[in-house]
């Protein structure tokens, strides 16, 4: 009897599919003779469980690696650890090869790269003036052979970096190069590794705004650290945010700006905010703890009468589905139905903004944008909206408080001077 099994993620049938009903593929279903084959029904004996009293173990605390950068250090939470895996993802081009070139260039580093040829990389770092001195580098994917390469040198590197988890593959697993069998089996067997011989890996891996699932997503479990590097590529500001981080804190970003020269680290917290030629109704400056940072950004809200059945919402750099629920909360508490108006909501300078700290200040520009009537100069909104009206702390608003202070803002408004929405009517 054949079987028919998909080559992406390993879902059997015995009738063949043109897309997958499992992973959604199209055209990966390949016939097999025996599908015993692809399972793992083998019987296993019974075994007991060897067990460890814990106060037995003796811990260490691993020394931690420091890269050439500040601002990536601090995401890690000082630096990487021997036998760490870090999982860097982010969409092509956004500057992850960069980021890792510039990170790593005093570091023995073994750099594997499905991407780019030695002569690319060399070119680039000629351009950064980088000085490779310490890297090796090898554009040979099978991960048997890198494993066991890397382990012959081992003594002579610090740290594997695999440009990208995508195009590695293994030579025991079934299904083409970047199918999910092949990143989990890959990532796993370079864990292992990682672990056994306390060596760093790096893994990059692509992903795209749509895609996101079926790529390094599924990976996250298996690694100890994931970096997110994001970003608009229209603007020159990279964000690194941790979304997991066994050695660390997952609340700090990295800033960056890339210039003609790479990645310059960006440590002033006014960075986002541009300097007020004017001030225009619509606009207010928000400042928001990310981790333990203050930083500070302007959003701009346009409301214009719709000519559309359902008016129109477009969002960038704050979550659409949080915006929606404000609008909600203003309808409510303010009395203000925005039904025949479309609303769009931007950020300045390409990024997002994570978190709860912007409520107030979305609600403020977009109260100034529907009046027409500018928030009065040197103003500062840093607080989170409950869906009663209510402005709740946000977290470190001391901090954020104090710093705005310091940077010479006039008017600040949180929820130390503001207790519900409504008193916003007062000052716009
Ligand atoms: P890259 O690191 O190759 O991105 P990724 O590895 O995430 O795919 O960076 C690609 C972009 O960065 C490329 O479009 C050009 C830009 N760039 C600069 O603007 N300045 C620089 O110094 C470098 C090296 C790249
Ligand atoms: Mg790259």
């Amino acid at each position: 009897m054949t079987f028919f099994v998909c080559e992406e993620c390993g879902f059997g049938s015995a009738s063949w599919y043109g897309k997958c009903p499992d992973c959604g593929k199209w055209n990966t279903l390949t016939e097999r003779s025996d599908f015993s084959k692809t399972s793992t029904s083998k019987k296993e004996a019974l075994k007991k469980i060897s067990i460890t009293p814990l106060k037995k173990i003796k811990t260490q605390t691993k020394s931690r690696i420091k890269t050439g950068i500040f601002e990536f250090d601090r995401v890690l939470g000082g630096g990487f650890i021997p036998g760490e895996v870090i999982l860097l993802t982010g969409e092509p081009g956004i500057g992850k090869s960069t980021l890792i070139l510039q990170a790593l260039k005093n570091i023995r580093c073994l750099y594997i790269s499905g991407e780019e040829s030695a002569e690319q990389v060399k070119n680039r770092a000629d351009r950064l003036k980088i000085n490779l001195d310490k890297f090796l580098f090898s554009n040979d994917l099978q991960v048997e052979g890198i494993i066991e390469s890397s382990l012959e040198m081992k003594d002579n590197i610090d740290v594997i970096v695999i440009d990208s988890i995508q195009t590695v593959y293994s030579k025991d697993i079934e299904g083409a190069a970047s199918g999910i069998n092949q990143l989990k089996g890959v990532t796993k067997l370079l864990v292992n590794f990682a672990k056994k011989n306390n060596l760093a890996i790096i893994l990059i891996g692509h992903i795209t705004k749509e895609g996101e699932v079926a790529g390094p997503k599924t990976l996250e479990h298996f690694v100890d650290c994931v970096l997110n590097f994001e970003g608009e590529k229209v603007s020159n500001y990279r964000l690194i945010r941790t979304s997991k981080n066994r050695f660390g804190g997952t609340d700090e970003i990295g800033i960056f700006e890339m210039t003609q020269q790479g990645l310059k680290e960006i440590t002033n917290p006014l960075i986002f905010i541009e300097e007020a030629k004017s001030s225009d109704p619509g606009k207010a400056t928000v400042g928001i703890a990310e981790g333990k940072r203050p930083l500070f950004f302007e959003i701009q809200t346009l409301v214009v009468p719709t000519v559309l059945p359902v008016p129109r919402r477009v969002v960038k750099g704050l979550d659409y589905n949080k915006v929606l629920l404000l609008l909600a909360v203003v309808r409510k508490n303010l009395n203000l139905p925005l039904d025949s108006y479309d609303i769009y909501v931007n950020v300045i300078g390409g990024v997002s903004i994570k978190g709860t700290g912007a409520d107030l200040g979305l609600i403020a520009s977009l109260l100034s944008s529907v009046k027409n009537k500018p928030l009065s100069a040197g103003s500062l909104f840093i607080g989170e909206v409950g869906l009663l009206g209510e402005i709740r702390k946000t977290f470190f608003e001391e901090k954020v408080v104090l710093e705005g202070k310091r940077l010479g803002f006039k008017k600040i408004f949180s929820s130390n001077n503001i207790k519900n929405v409504k008193e916003l009517r007062s000052i716009i």
